[in-house]
């Protein structure tokens, strides 16, 4: 089996083995003109390994098979764990594809169908069979992973990250495959993403990606205790966006009305794909605080400023609508514009802010420094004039005793 695994890329395997007939509902088939309308013959689940994506074929039943003034159709009921309902199909053909989760049982019903002149046309229904298939997977037990989510950051790349299994034995090695229906067969992650605390990843460039299709992934692994437990996902890349952050939130005021205005996001999801929260916070100066939302398809929207002592700040962020995916992620919020204009604690800080108070603490002991040394200087300054006027005293007493005295005396 594990030989088989390895090697399974493109290995045709059927899963005959483990079929199990379980029920045989309606008991009768009806019998017009001695018809018996038998379930399809030979039913078969063949997996080409596209993790998920398997064929069911079938073959006519043998009392049938000389029918020429009827036609034949088969009704295929599946058990679709994703979307956790039953689901029914009816075809002429031989086969259906879909898509089931490998590591639950596969469940499916059949019918025959007859409906022509041998039925007088009125539609006779076979009896229903039921055949479940469990997978077979090998591993070591607890050791598949947790937590595995993706998300198509604006559109431009998918991140797809998951932790290690509750038992993780050692030398453990992750390894991500994918397929969608572009793909002749299952590739390895294009660019695995380093083990962080965030878990360990993989990053598909946009051009890896199909959207509107199943966007099939199994996470298995190896480890010196053998393979780990093989992990299977499904889903649909288009409905796993979250668009890049508004960054030019802004705000025009004329007189009483306010405009909340932005332009959608940078990137590559369609300006039309795209719903906004708005969020409002307005706090009086009583310190009393209300917070409302919009949700719009706008980029603008009006409110009326009644005038009073209060403060409202804006934020939005977006999420792809309903018209483009089923479902997305809000992406992260803009920076807030607050009406009237205020400074929010702790989002206007700077570190202009502790940088011009260390220039100025600087500019003052400089100033006192220089301050000093003026002073030093000074007080020298007198003290040389001092020495300088006693010894002009001293010279001019000396000059007067040396030339005047004489003249003088
Ligand atoms: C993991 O799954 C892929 C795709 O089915 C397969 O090709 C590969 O051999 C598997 N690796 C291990 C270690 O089981
Ligand atoms: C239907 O089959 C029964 C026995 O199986 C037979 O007795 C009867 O004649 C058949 N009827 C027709 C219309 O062929
Ligand atoms: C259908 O016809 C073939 C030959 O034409 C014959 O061998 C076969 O037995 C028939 N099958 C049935 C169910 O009547
Ligand atoms: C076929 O249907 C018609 C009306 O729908 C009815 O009159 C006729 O008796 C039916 N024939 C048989 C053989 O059941
Ligand atoms: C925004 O939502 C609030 C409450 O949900 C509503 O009263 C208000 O009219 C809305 N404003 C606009 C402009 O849509």
């Amino acid at each position: 089996m594990e030989d088989r695994m390895t090697t399974s890329g493109t290995l045709l395997w059927m899963c005959l083995v483990l079929f199990v007939l379980l029920t045989r509902h309606t008991s009768h088939s009806i019998d017009v003109a001695n018809l018996s309308v038998d379930p399809p013959a030979n039913i078969r689940i063949i997996d080409p390994g596209h993790l998920g994506h398997l064929k069911i074929e079938w073959n006519i039943p043998s009392s049938l098979q000389n029918l020429t003034d009827c036609t034949v159709r088969y009704q295929l009921r599946f058990y679709s764990t994703y979307a956790e309902r039953w689901r029914s199909v009816r075809t002429v053909r031989l086969s259906y594809e879909a898509q089931f989760d490998l590591e639950k049982p596969i469940q499916l019903r059949m019918l025959t169908l007859v409906k022509g002149a041998c039925t007088n046309d009125t539609e006779v229904l076979g009896e229903e069979v039921e055949l479940v298939h469990i997978p077979e997977h090998t591993g070591v037990a607890g050791s598949r992973i947790r937590d595995f989510h993706c998300v198509y950051l604006n559109k431009e790349y998918m991140d797809c990250m998951w932790k290690a299994g509750s038992v993780n034995p050692p030398g453990s090695k992750h390894y991500l495959y994918y397929w969608h229906r572009d793909m002749p067969e299952t590739a390895e992650c294009p660019e695995y993403i380093p083990p962080s605390e965030f878990g360990i990843g993989c990053r598909f460039p946009k051009q890896s990606l199909l959207e509107f299709s199943e966007f099939n992934i199994c996470v298995n692994g190896s480890s010196t205790e053998g393979a780990l437990m093989p992990a299977y996902f499904s889903l649909e890349v288009q409905n796993k966006v979250k668009p890049a952050r508004v960054s030019d939130l802004q705000l025009l005021v004329e007189n009483e009305l306010v405009q909340v205005q932005w332009s959608p996001p940078a990137g590559k999801v369609p300006e039309q794909c795209l719903e906004y929260n708005l969020e409002g916070t307005t706090e009086s100066t009583d310190g009393s605080k209300w917070q409302w939302t919009n949700v719009t398809e706008d980029t603008t929207i009006d409110f009326l400023w009644n005038g009073g002592s209060q403060t409202t700040c804006f934020r939005v962020r977006s999420k792809v609508n309903d018209y483009c995916a089923d479902e997305g992620f809000w992406s992260d919020w803009s920076d807030p514009v607050c009406f009237p204009e205020i400074t929010v604690e702790g989002r206007n800080y700077e570190p202009w802010n502790d940088l011009a108070l260390t220039s100025i603490l600087i500019i003052i002991i400089v100033a006192v420094l220089i301050f000093c040394l003026m002073l030093l200087m000074l007080s020298k300054m007198c003290v040389n004039r001092k020495e300088q006027k006693q010894a002009f005293t001293l010279y001019q007493e000396k000059v007067h005793k040396a030339f005047l005295s004489p003249v003088f005396h």
